[in-house]
């Protein structure tokens, strides 16, 4: 059978001409169509079948569900029936009951999709959401960074500086800790990082040349140096003129087992000493804030200090 016989025979029929005109407005599963138009699934199932071979109407399968369409790259004659058949839909009886039962239909489609959002309003970043991570974010947050050289002085196995030289031109990570370097250069050769490269060595006194980095990272490390202000000095010295300090650490707590537990040389800072080792090194534009607090005792709070050589 020719296209045009084809689908003059699927527009035959008052019911599949209900169906088109019900589908130039969204796409619908066979059971919002039941819904809409009262009659049973497997009858619709038939008329779907006949307007798709046709080529009036497409699908798509989504899960266990199909979703039925007008045939959107439809031009020519298959254009031309389909709004034929708009036309005659519009004289059918069913016509305007068919609107608002489809109306119905869609406005409960779009509840649905924000029940979930208006059940956890308020707790959205305490829960988990598929694809949501802090990682992620992070990634996102790099793509606005210039390409910096840094050092990320007490990087540990380098979580951080890894995240970084995805983004910047050079980052060297320091850590005191042999066993830590090693670890650290060994998983940025495997990762093909070849922009970061680990040193040995003291945050207090870097191996870092004067005046040759954007940026100095201290995450969770200053409370482990001996002597804060001096490795604050440092920082100063290896960044380049504008260059930029980013400090996160604990506010001062009173945990006294993180000494044991996590080998901490100092409880935290004070926003006060910090803001003072860092005016005293060099460092303008000081800003200081607190940027996280756990909900878990003992609350550790986490400060964010930044400045500006
Ligand atoms: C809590 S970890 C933080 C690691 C990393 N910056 C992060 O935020 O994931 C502290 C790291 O500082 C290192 N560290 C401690 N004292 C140091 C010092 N005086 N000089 C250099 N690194 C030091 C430790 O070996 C450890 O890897």
């Amino acid at each position: 059978m020719s296209a045009t016989l084809k689908s003059l025979r699927a527009l035959s029929d008052p019911t599949r001409l209900r169906i088109v005109a019900l589908l130039e407005r969204d796409e619908l599963s066979v059971n919002e169509l039941q819904e809409i138009t009262r009659l049973g699934q497997s009858r619709i199932s038939t008329h779907l079948g006949l307007l798709q071979d046709a080529g009036l109407v497409q699908s798509r399968r989504e899960g266990k569900r199909t979703f039925y369409k007008l045939n959107s790259q439809a031009n020519g004659a298959v254009g031309e029936f389909i709004q034929l058949a708009n036309r005659g839909a519009k004289e059918l009886p069913e016509h305007s009951g068919d609107q608002i039962n489809l109306k119905r239909v869609l406005a409960r489609r779009k509840e649905q999709a924000q029940v979930y959002f208006n059940q956890i309003a308020g707790r959205f970043d305490r829960i988990y959401g598929p694809g949501r991570s802090w990682q992620a974010f992070g990634h996102l947050l790099l793509r606005v960074l210039p390409p910096l050289v840094v050092a990320d002085l007490g990087a540990g196995e380098g979580l951080l500086s890894e995240l970084l030289a995805r983004r910047c031109k050079r980052v060297i990570a320091v850590d005191n800790s042999e066993k830590i370097v090693a670890f650290g250069a060994a998983k940025a050769k495997k990762n093909g990082l070849k922009n970061l490269e680990f040193r040995q060595g003291d945050l207090q006194n870097p191996p870092v040349d004067v005046d040759s980095v954007d940026l100095v990272i201290l995450s969770q490390a200053l409370h482990h140096a001996e002597n804060p202000a001096d490795a604050l000095r440092s920082a100063h010295k290896i960044l380049k003129p504008g260059g930029q300090i980013m400090i996160l650490d604990l506010l001062k707590h009173n945990f006294e087992k993180a000494h044991e537990l996590y080998g901490d040389r100092w409880p935290g800072f004070a926003e006060s000493d910090l803001h003072r080792w860092m005016e005293e090194a060099g460092f303008k534009k000081i800003e200081i804030s607190i940027v996280a607090a756990e909900e878990q005792p003992p609350h550790f709070q986490t400060i964010l200090a930044g400045g500006e050589k």
